[in-house]
């Protein structure tokens, strides 16, 4: 299993990379992520598994019939920009790598298994996250979906027609979700709970609450040296103060919030902008934290835009609600996953996944591997070759134990 999971590894590794930062690059539909998914057709059908696309773009490789009952593991191949190595394709490869295992092993499945790969998990480029296990399980309408667009213009659905999926087709799928018995999903730890315990494999609780909003700020635009300081409408400056208080507002609830991306128009270092959009990512331990933190945000940054003769519109682009992973399939997992010690250790994350949006229709669990610095979402993202190897081999047994059933 090991040198499967290796040479997996190293086929994997250079697509998409940046050869300087170290960092990915491989948003939904571009030529990184056909790549990746070209790969991972390949190294399916090596292994004799039946690939086919679903409806929506997530791309699906069967062992057995596609019947009900399926056991399910995977995760995604996107990434964020200037993305970790680990965030997605861990679960991946580690999910190829356990189908050799437990063929090495001479498991016979009593039901169907599947090796899924959910596309644009990042929402990196079409602003959504888990858009793939989103639409397949209803949880965003086909119409919302299709008219998401880049910051090219380009449409999803435009998108998806160009690597060759027909848009009309795109929406929930509760044949394909109903034929799912537990879905499973490999992942490296995006903290360090685990580098606390001392454990290289633990178990997903619960996710945070989590969601993205859109702030638009529009002023007007101005001369940047002969415009007076009080005769302007600059929209960037509310938006920096509503950064800061973003800042604050989730320290003093114990939530997190980021605005990690922004647009100035016309992006121009001598004028005035006349616009200023800023994304904000907000997370909470519960619901109600959330919403008092993202009004709370909302409520400064208007009062900002007041104060500079600003006009304020806020969206709210995407909601994920907590998440709490089913006990029972957990603690079977923990028990699986721990040693002669006990069970292995249950963590909740602040990072969404598709085994979130999986888990409002079917049994779900999460397996984390640990991250020696918790970095993700950057290119130091990192995990050990051989807590790689502990994780896949968890899956491994974890896989054995549902298909004997
Ligand atoms: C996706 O990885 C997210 O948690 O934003
Ligand atoms: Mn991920
Ligand atoms: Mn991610
Ligand atoms: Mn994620």
């Amino acid at each position: 299993m090991t040198a499967t999971f290796d040479a997996l590894w190293a086929e994997l590794a250079p697509i998409g990379r940046n050869r300087t930062t170290g960092g990915y690059q491989r948003l939904s539909w571009s030529p990184a992520d056909s790549a990746v998914r070209s790969w991972f057709a390949q190294a399916a059908a090596a292994r004799g598994l039946d690939v086919r696309p679903d409806r929506n773009g997530n791309l699906w490789a069967w062992w057995g019939e596609p019947g009900p009952g399926a056991v399910v593991t995977g995760s995604h191949l996107d990434s964020v920009p200037e993305g970790g190595a680990f965030d997605g394709p861990l679960g991946v490869v580690g999910a190829l790598a356990a189908v050799d295992e437990l063929r090495r092993r001479g498991v016979r499945p009593r039901r169907p298994l599947a090796v899924v790969v959910f596309v644009e998990e990042e929402g990196g480029r079409f602003g959504v996250p888990c858009l793939g296990s989103r639409l397949l399980t209803g949880a965003i309408t086909p119409e919302r979906a299709s008219a998401l667009t880049d910051t090219d213009g380009t449409t999803w659905a435009r998108a998806m027609e160009k690597a060759g999926l027909d848009p009309d087709r795109m929406g929930a799928d509760p044949d394909l979700a109903g034929r799912i018995s537990a879905f499973l999903e490999l992942h490296i730890e995006q903290g360090r709970g685990l580098v606390h315990t001392g454990q290289p494999v633990g178990v997903a609780s619960t996710v945070w609450p989590h969601g993205r909003w859109r702030m638009e700020f529009s002023g007007r635009a101005d001369h940047a040296g002969t415009t007076q300081l009080g005769d302007r409408h600059d929209p960037m400056l509310p938006l920096a103060h509503t950064v800061i208080a973003a800042r604050s507002v989730a320290e003093a609830r114990g939530a997190v919030a980021t605005v990690g991306k922004m647009v100035a128009k016309p992006n121009c270092t001598n004028a005035v902008p006349s616009k200023a959009r800023a994304w904000l990512d907000a997370r909470a331990p519960d619901e109600a934290t959330l919403r008092a933190v993202v009004d709370a945000v909302d409520a400064e940054a208007r009062r900002y835009a007041v104060e500079h003769g600003v006009f304020l519109a806020s969206f709210q682009e995407s909601s994920t609600p907590v998440v709490r992973f089913e006990h029972e399939l957990r603690d079977r997992i923990a028990a699986i996953a721990g040693g002669t010690d006990g069970p292995a250790p249950v963590l909740a994350t602040g990072a969404g996944h598709d085994a979130g949006v999986l888990a409002a229709v079917v049994p779900t669990a999460m397996l984390f591997v640990r991250n020696p610095t918790g970095i993700s979402h950057a290119p130091e993202e990192y995990a050990e070759p051989s807590d790689c190897h502990a994780g896949t081999a968890v899956l491994t047994n974890v896989l054995a134990d549902l298909l004997s059933e």
